[in-house]
Formats: C-alpha cells, structure tokens, sequence
C-alpha cells in the first residue's frame, strides 16, 4: 500500500508497540492517525509527541474492541483505509485471567476483523508473537516453525492466526501478521505485577540489589528493540504481501546472563548476579528467530543493537522517572 494521504486507525495505540508505531507513521506522508484504545495499558503521555500532530487524534467516543458498533463507527466515520492492531492482553495476564484473555485477544480480534471488512479496510497489520512457537525445536526459527506453544497467551495467537487466514479466504481480507520476538525498550511498562525480565532486573539495580536470575541463566532470547518493531509495522502496511506471517527480530541470541552482564555494564553497578531455581512463571524458554523472510519479503530488518537499545531504555527510565517525581513534587 502507498501511504501518503492513507487514513489509518491505530488499535491499541497508547500502548508500548502502539504508540511507537504512530510516531513512525506521522514521519510518513500519511493523512489520518486515528487512535482506538480503552487505555487499560496504555497511556496518554506516550502519544505526548505525535498529538502534537493535527493529523493525529485519539478516539474519544470510546476506544474497546469488545464495542462492536463504537469499533464499527470509528473506522466508518474517519474513512479508515488501513488498521494496525496492536490491543491484547499479555502474557501473564492470560495465564492468570484465561476468560479475560479469550474476550480481548480472541473475540475482540474477531471483532477487529469483521469491522475491517464490513469497512472495506484496504489492509490490516496485526500483533501476532513468537509465542506461537513456544520452546524452540530447532535454532533460529523460521515461519515454518510448529506451533509449540503451551500456554493460554500463545494459543491466543494461534486462534488469531488462523482466524486470519480464513478471513483472508473467506472475505478478502488483505492482512500481514507479526510475530515479535523479545520486545525491549522506552515506553515499557514497568509498574504493576506485569513487567518484562529487563525492567526486573533495571527495578533491582535501582534498589542496590543485584540482578535475580530464574534458573542458571544459559536460556537464550532475541531481544528487539521497540523502535525496529514499529519500523516492521509501517514495512507490513507498506507492503504488497497478503497472508503472510514474519519474525520481528534480530536473529541474535543473547543469554539471561548476558543480558544481566550487559546491564550491570552500562549501569555501572558492580554485584554479584543471584541465581534462583525458576519458578512457574517462566513460561517460555530459548526463542530466536530467523530475520530473513521478513527482509526478503516486506524489507524489515532491525537496526538497533542490544547495547544501543538498552542504553535508550536506561535514559528513557532516568528522564521519566525524574518527570514522575517533579510532578509528584508539584501536586504536594
Ligand atoms: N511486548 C512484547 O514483548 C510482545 C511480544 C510479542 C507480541 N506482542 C503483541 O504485540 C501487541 C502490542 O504489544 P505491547 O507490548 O505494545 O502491549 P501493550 O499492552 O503496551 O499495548 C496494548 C494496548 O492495547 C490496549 N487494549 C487492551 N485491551 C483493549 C481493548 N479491549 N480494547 C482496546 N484497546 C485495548 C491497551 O490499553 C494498550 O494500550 C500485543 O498484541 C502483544 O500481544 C508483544
């Protein structure tokens, strides 16, 4: 698809992929940012930047996937040609809340999907995951990869995945999906019981403790930079493909040791990492992914190194950090 002068709508857009995303697309000559989010993990300060924008705005009749006819009025009303669809509900919360997770993931990407054709939506971009692969059998994994997943999140994704493609056949719908391997950077959520293992580890090093690793740290991830997964969304939407799955990833395989290492690095501070035998929450384990498909196919590759990446995370917590202070200061 050309985007300049496309109208898209932008589901789960206050979110950490979301909000990046939307800041890519307005560097594009596109005519409409409509954002589309129930804001239960998003948050308005990440969209600071792009509201600045006129040609953005967020949806303020409402924004839940579970409203069909608000959903429906929306794409309607701001003549949509292109939706990315980003809302879902993570990981961890799938496993504690598998009802919760079959409404938004499964029947609010239905929901998405419908509206998008009832719409005559030209092309949908949507959030699919590596956890449809769950633990690895073989190293790096392609798209061909089973589908070893064995938790309620991954399953999730499957169901989305394959109500795609049966809405591709049955209805025409153009729609590239992706699967994001180790999702990393500023805008993480790093508050509240569900924070990914970088924040964990950034939370301990800020309270002078060493860095807790689940197990002997030999499990290995590809950790992608938030940024160079907006960039594959605009590629998605860019692109002429259709009924396609990719990785988004780096196709580097980096430890929990590592990583540990790597942070105590570039914060300065000097510990001792603490092993612990892994608990039940570790639900995934050894996850990189083949980047090659996605170059060859929608021209994504990501950019942004680990080292790099981190040190944009690290910033972004000082800087945000001390703007919650100050504000907290100012409403005393
Ligand atoms: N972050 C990762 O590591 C990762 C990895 C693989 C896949 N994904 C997928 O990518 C997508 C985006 O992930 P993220 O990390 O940006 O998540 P996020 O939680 O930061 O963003 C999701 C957004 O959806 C919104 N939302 C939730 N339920 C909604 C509903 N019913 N109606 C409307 N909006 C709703 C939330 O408020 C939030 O702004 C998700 O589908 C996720 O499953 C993320």
């Amino acid at each position: 698809m050309d985007l300049r002068g496309k109208r898209f709508m932008v589901v789960g857009g206050a979110g950490l992929i979301g909000s990046h995303t939307v800041d890519q697309l307005l560097n594009e000559d596109v005519g409409k940012v409509l954002i589309y989010d129930n804001f239960t993990r998003g948050r308005e300060e990440n969209l600071a930047s792009a509201l600045t924008d006129p040609r953005c705005s967020v949806y303020d009749v409402g924004g839940d996937i579970l409203q069909t006819d608000i959903l429906n009025a929306a794409m309607k009303d701001n003549a949509i040609d292109g939706v990315f669809h980003f809302a879902a509900l993570w990981l961890l919360q799938c496993h504690e809340f598998p009802r919760s997770a079959f409404n938004t993931n499964v029947i609010g990407t239905f929901n998405v999907m419908e509206a998008c054709v009832a719409n005559k939506i030209e092309r949908l971009v949507w959030s699919s995951s590596a956890s449809v692969y769950g633990d690895a059998i073989t190293e790096p994994m392609k798209e061909d990869h089973p589908y070893n997943n064995k938790n309620f999140y991954g399953a999730t994704k499957i169901a989305g995945e394959a109500m795609m493609r049966s809405f591709h056949y049955r209805y025409g719908l153009d729609y590239v999906g992706l699967r994001y391997m180790n999702v990393y950077g500023p805008r993480q959520d790093y508050h509240g019981a569900y924070i990914a293992v970088i924040m964990k580890m950034l939370d301990a090093i800020d309270r002078g403790e060493a860095p807790i690793i689940m197990g002997d740290g030999s499990e290995a991830f590809d950790f992608v930079a938030v940024e160079d997964c907006a960039k594959a969304n605009v590629c998605g939407m860019s692109s002429n493909v259709t009924d396609k799955f990719y990785n988004v990833g780096t196709g580097h395989r980096t430890t929990l040791k590592e990583l540990a290492e790597k942070l105590l690095n570039l914060t300065g501070f000097n510990k001792e990492i603490q092993y612990v035998p892994r608990s039940q929450a570790t639900l995934v384990k050894n996850r990189i992914g083949c980047p090659k498909k996605a170059k060859k196919e929608i021209g994504f590759t990501a950019n942004i190194d680990l080292e790099e990446g981190l040190k944009r995370l690290i910033d972004w917590r000082a800087s945000h950090e001390s703007e919650v202070e100050a504000r907290k200061r100012s409403v005393k």
